[in-house]
């Protein structure tokens, strides 16, 4: 996408020097755009931790770009298990969102074919790059199929405005490209439909607040930010034609796992009689599970995070304290949306029913014995 007239994605590798990765760092974003060079698997740990990077898509591209640089120091070390060590803390950095554990399984695999040190750099490099270009790919397939949905609702309203909801950011600083929930809303928009986004802001962290419409500024989607709470007030008023997220991890069953928050307006969406659908590449899918609700790991974050909000103040960023300081706080990073309240799954080759038989017949090579 482009930021002030230049292409960016969110994760590259640096063109003066091939063993370094470079990041837009988010956590100053909407007020800087800054970018920010990775040099070690360890500096690629605590960007994912900390949010540097985030999001499902990104963070797996990130965690694929991490066992890249593990494998150049694994090299220097003289040690595989150096290797092995560095998967493992990559894995552990953020539980919930499954593109990480399966970019680093992908590349665990890819690595053990090289016969030398150099071999395994090589391939480490390809796999990490395969990676991030398939992220981008298949969100823009999403883009292309999940399009259809808004433009049908434009017909039905005779080219007036679709009013789309969407939670957190599903955008492409989630993603290497494009983003998830957002590919179709671009696409609307490319193709000259009228489209306007609700964006919750997404308390505790404000990705909505900061990155969604730090994205639609910069891309001109017309859009306004709404407090969390603000959904089913517009529901009930027929101000939403239907609702995209994105999701972290989804069960073979179709259980969506996506920001905290995203639940409660799938079951105002359901009250309403509006779609809610969920978009998702196919690396965002656990073929090992089906209950959602009893077998997702949710992420629980530092209090911090709900106690303070940060922003801009005299052109410089501020944290500030928002509760009496001795209250305790919990922080619930995500929760999980059964299938029966997802209207359709958008993933790279097609929209289908949240349900495990259309999502196994889509997906027949990947079913595992469960
Ligand atoms: O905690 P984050 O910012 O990494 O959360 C991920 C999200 O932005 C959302 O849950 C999003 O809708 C998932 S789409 C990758």
């Amino acid at each position: 996408m482009k930021v002030q007239g230049k292409n960016y994605r969110t994760i590259w590798i640096k063109e003066e020097n091939h063993e370094v990765i470079s990041i837009i760092d988010q956590r100053y974003l909407p007020h800087r755009f800054v970018t920010e060079d990775i040099h070690t698997v360890r500096e690629m740990e605590q960007a994912i931790n900390d949010m540097h990077v985030r999001g499902a898509g990104l963070i797996g591209a990130a965690a694929g770009y991490g066992m890249y640089l593990a494998t150049i120091e694994a090299s220097r070390k003289n040690s595989f298990d150096f290797l092995l060590s560095c998967a493992d803390a990559l894995k552990a950095t953020r539980p919930t969102a499954v593109n990480l554990e399966w970019a680093v399984n992908r590349q665990l695999n890819a690595i053990t074919d090289g016969k030398s040190d150099k071999e395994r750099i090589t391939i480490a490099r390809q796999t990490a790059d395969l990676i991030a270009n398939e992220d981008a790919a298949y969100c823009r397939n999403i883009g292309i199929h999940g399009v259809e949905i808004i433009e049908q609702i434009s017909k039905r309203k005779k080219g007036g405005v679709v009013n789309i909801l969407t939670h957190c950011n599903a955008g492409w600083l989630a993603f290497v490209d494009y983003g998830s929930a957002t590919a179709p809303i671009y696409e609307a928009f490319e193709r000259g439909i009228n489209v306007h986004v609700w964006v919750d802001e997404t308390r505790p962290r404000n990705q909505g607040a900061s990155l969604t419409a730090w994205e639609f500024v910069n891309q001109g989607i017309p859009h306004t930010v709404i407090v969390d709470n603000a959904g089913g007030h517009l529901m009930q008023h027929g101000l939403v034609d239907m609702v995209i997220t994105g999701a972290d991890r989804v069960t073979v069953a179709g259980d969506a796992a996506n920001k905290i928050g995203t639940y409660l307006k799938a079951l105002a969406a359901r009250d309403n009689g509006i779609p809610f659908y969920v978009a998702l590449p196919s690396s965002t899918f656990d073929w090992n599970i089906r209950d959602g609700v009893k077998d997702i790991r949710i992420e629980e974050r530092n209090s911090d995070e709900v106690k303070y909000v940060y922003g801009l103040f005299d052109d410089d960023i501020k944290k500030v304290l928002i509760t009496p300081l001795s209250s305790p706080a919990g922080n619930y990073g995500f929760d999980v949306t059964p299938s029966r309240l997802i209207s359709g799954l958008i993933s790279e080759r097609g929209i289908c029913p949240a349900t495990e038989e259309a999502i196994t017949k889509m997906y027949a090579e990947k079913i595992h014995q469960l």
